[in-house]
């Protein structure tokens, strides 16, 4: 039974059982009891608070905690860059910018900027106006014939299984009504993702919802889902930064009869993607398979998503990709820092690159070898703030995603339990007594408002940087503290290539 109902159950339980106290002397724990039972059952039925409404009364503890927790923390425990994998003062940025408040931070900066690492922009001395209507970035390279016109900030790739029904719904309408994409995940397209929002619909070494029953690619299912009309482009993953060189893994507790009918595997049971596709090998079939992916979508943008390991690898790659001119309309890379729903742990700790090498690297070696004008680059981990947007760019992405800013957006707490079906906030769980608290008709607005607020602060910074055309972003506008008496620009710390070609990031 669920928890909420339990405790609402047990105090209504607890008033009547104490009911003869009316005509006891003791009638006065009445005055106590009877605001809390009120107060429990206005918190069960409310839809605004996912915790208040899967916790009745004992909710507002945390509210409570929340409320004074920068106190505790600035003078107990934390500052307000601890915390991981993301750190509070993002937290509170997600959270501030989802519900439209407190959007202005007082008093100046908590950062500490002596900090190795600290990275900041150079602004202009002549600022300029705000960009508007926000830029569309157009994906589509030359064997493409339905190009797609995208935002700078989008939804990450997560399944139907890692995040519940209602968490994919409303990603789905927030994606819809703020006109940005939303990325399946692996685990096929469920009917939570057809809300209208516009899709890019992924294909991992499990294929699902493009498979045969055996677990083999399936070109026919491909295309009747390729074909949908909310589905604007197809990404293939090949790894993912959490754990790359490892299949995507669904916990058994996650693999509900729903999510096993549209993965097409049994249920209960957990479900390991191998961590090879099977619909090719190696690097010209990879490019082959891309083309044949674009064809099965009657040219839709297919693209490739990958955390960069052996470099080697990649450049041999970009050879094959110059000599061939099979190109994918875009390469989506994740940092080792991404994020997951589940990953073994020397995996998530210890295996690719981190986002800033693996971006630097790529766009370098699309440029070298005279590709990057066919192919966009979409950057993951840890994008979550306009200015991780605005350095993101400029060191070589056109655009962005986020999963786990758009997690915390539908309300996550990071409670970390993503992987055990016990999600206290319905973000990561199918449990019905969870997944209640996470009321759509509230959470697809924080999405929007989010990504809406986000972008809007994108576009401050690029204004005051003086930038009419986000084509001038470059690793020339950006530094990064690397000592106590040392401060470098982006492009002296990754130079194009090594090569000596400083500015062109992009
Ligand atoms: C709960 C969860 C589920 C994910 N599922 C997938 C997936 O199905 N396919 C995929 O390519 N990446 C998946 N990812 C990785 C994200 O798409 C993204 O690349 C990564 O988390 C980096 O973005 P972030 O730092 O904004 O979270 C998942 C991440 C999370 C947190
Ligand atoms: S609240 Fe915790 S368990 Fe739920 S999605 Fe966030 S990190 Fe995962």
């Amino acid at each position: 039974m669920r928890t909420r109902f339990l405790q609402t159950a047990a105090l209504l339980i607890l008033t009547v059982a104490l009911a003869g106290l009316v005509w006891s002397p003791a009638w006065w724990i009445y005055l106590f009891l009877v605001p809390i039972v009120a107060l429990g059952v206005w918190d069960s039925l409310q839809t605004r608070h996912a915790i208040r409404r899967n916790f009745p009364v004992v909710g507002h503890f945390r509210y409570l905690l929340e409320s004074i927790g920068p106190e505790l923390h600035q003078y107990f425990i934390e500052n307000a860059t601890d915390g991981t994998p993301i750190d509070r003062t993002k937290r509170t940025y997600v959270y501030s910018r989802a519900k439209l408040e407190h959007q202005v931070h007082p008093f100046g900066t908590e950062l500490d900027l002596t900090e190795v690492g600290y990275a900041f922009m150079a602004h202009s001395m002549f600022p300029v106006a705000h960009l508007h209507p926000p830029p569309r970035i157009r994906i589509g390279g030359p064997h493409c014939t339905q190009p797609y016109d995208a935002s700078v900030f989008n939804i990450a790739g997560m399944s139907f299984g890692s995040l519940s029904k209602p968490a994919i719904e409303a990603l789905n309408v927030g994606a819809r009504e703020g006109g940005f994409f939303h990325c399946t995940g692996e685990g096929g397209i469920s009917p939570w993702h057809l809300m209208g929002g516009d899709l890019c619909f992924q294909i991992g070494t499990g294929y699902f919802g493009a498979r045969t029953p055996e677990g083999a690619f399936s070109p026919e299912r491909f295309r009747e889902n390729a074909l949908r009309p909310e589905v604007k482009m197809i990404e293939l993953k090949l790894s993912q930064g959490a754990k790359p060189g490892h299949g995507g893994i669904l916990p058994a507790a996650k693999n509900n009869l729903e999510v096993s009918k549209i993965r097409g595997v049994s249920p209960n049971i957990r479900i390991d993607s191998p961590p090879h596709h099977t619909a090719y090998e190696g690097a010209e079939g990879l490019l082959r398979f891309v083309h044949q992916l674009r064809e099965l979508a009657d040219g839709k943008p297919v693209g490739f998503k990958l955390c960069i390991g052996e470099r080697r690898e990649f450049e041999a790659l970009c050879v094959l990709m110059a000599e061939t001119g099979l190109t994918p309309d875009f390469i989506a890379v994740d940092g080792a820092e991404g994020g997951t729903g589940a990953a073994p742990i020397d995996f998530s700790n210890h295996v690719g690159l981190p986002l800033e090498e693996s971006l630097t690297f790529v766009a370098d070696m699309l440029h070298k070898h005279g590709i990057k004008d066919r192919i966009r680059i979409i950057a993951a981990g840890k994008v979550i703030t306009a200015f991780d947007i605005y350095r993101t760019l400029c060191i070589g992405a056109d655009i962005c995603y986020s999963a786990r800013g758009m997690m915390l957006a539908l309300g996550c707490i990071q409670a970390l339990e993503c992987h055990r079906n016990t999600c206290p906030t319905g973000v990561a769980t199918d449990k019905p007594g969870l997944t209640r608290g996470l009321v759509v008709a509230d959470k697809w607005v924080r999405v929007r408002n989010y990504h809406h607020e986000t972008v809007e602060d994108f576009l401050e910074l690029v204004a005051a940087a003086g930038i009419t055309d986000l084509d001038q972003l470059d690793r020339t506008r950006i530094w990064k503290r690397l000592g106590p008496d040392e401060i470098r620009r982006y492009d002296e710390i990754h130079p194009m290539g090594g090569n000596g070609i400083s500015a062109p990031a992009r």
